[in-house]
């Protein structure tokens, strides 16, 4: 097999208070991509459509730079051309970085029978983000990989726990950020009374799952000492309209990953509701609404015809 058909969805990392340790997986938006060995010795990357800001330089480009490290480090000279056929919004908290990162470790492992499990995938994966945010976080690229709810038990060595779940549905406003990452405005020191929180907090969202109770795991995912307070800062009225979500009967409002996107988790009956007030108060704030009505997937990298 010379060449291979992928499909990645987007990624919810963090949920909540799990940073760089939480993600979940989508049922869309999610991008397509072509992986394909090549005579020539190069890594090359086609962006299928027009997508301002996504690089196709080998090493800015999350997906070519994962495969870089991939070959790298296995001693490999292959030439791979890479083609993405970008379908969900990029900069904006959704893990479509993270997406092409672990599609291409994916296809370059089944295309040359590499036989490599899905931890040592994620552990080169996300060394690929450092094109995107400059830090290589698994979160997105174990979700994307693998799908449903993922948490990282260990970094080093990397070891991966996926819960399958079911069908919880998520509704979205897309935010750009503005900035590149958001990463450095991240406070290093937390004081010991909101790690003691944040573990309580990351605990719940893994009990709510196991429990299969959607209003538990919204209310766990309410919560961040790490990511939301400073991400917050960027989108203008976020306590305001997390406030109102909640008010209307979500179960749970935070930020998508690195932001400045914003997701609610709440029951079927109250999507279409929550869509409506979500737009109406991100309007409120003179940001152009972007309404995205999904639900969490099992589905990690897949292969399609
Ligand atoms: N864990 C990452 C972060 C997710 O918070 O920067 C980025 O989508």
């Amino acid at each position: 097999m010379k060449k291979i058909h992928l499909k990645g969805p987007a990624t919810i990392g963090n949920v909540g208070p799990g940073f760089d340790i939480f993600a979940l997986s989508l049922k869309k938006p999610f991008d397509e991509f072509t992986i394909e060995l090549i005579d020539s010795k190069e890594i090359t990357v086609e962006i299928k459509g027009n997508v301002p800001g996504l690089p196709t330089t080998p090493m800015d480009n999350t997906g070519s730079l994962a495969i870089i490290h991939m070959l790298e480090e296995l001693g490999i000279n292959e030439g791979i051309q890479i083609t993405i056929e970008k379908k969900m919004p990029i900069g904006s908290g959704l893990g479509s970085s993270g997406a092409s990162a672990a599609a291409c470790v994916y296809g370059v492992n089944r295309l040359l029978n590499l036989g490599l499990g899905e931890n040592e995938m994620v552990d080169i994966a996300r060394k690929g983000e450092v094109a995107s945010g400059g830090s290589p976080h698994a979160d997105n690229v174990a979700g994307a990989l693998l799908g449903g709810f993922i948490f990282i038990k260990s970094y080093n060595p990397m070891e991966i726990c996926r819960i399958e779940i079911p069908d919880i549905p998520v509704v979205i406003n897309v935010i750009k950020k503005k900035e590149r990452t958001t990463r450095g405005f991240i406070n290093e020191e937390l004081p010991l009374s909101d790690i003691r929180e944040q573990s309580s907090h990351c605990a719940a969202v893994i009990h709510s799952l196991m429990n299969t109770n959607i209003k538990d795991f919204g209310k766990a995912i309410s919560y961040d000492f790490i990511s939301e307070p400073v991400r917050a800062n960027a989108i203008p009225g976020y306590w305001q309209i997390k406030e109102k979500i909640l008010e209307n009967g979500a179960y749970g409002f935070n930020i998508c990953g690195g932001g400045s996107s914003v997701f609610a988790i709440c029951s079927r009956e109250n999507k279409n509701r929550i869509a409506e007030i979500l737009y109406q108060e991100i309007s409120k704030q003179n940001i152009k609404p972007y309404i995205i009505k999904t639900e969490t997937g099992n589905e990690g990298i897949k292969e399609i015809k």
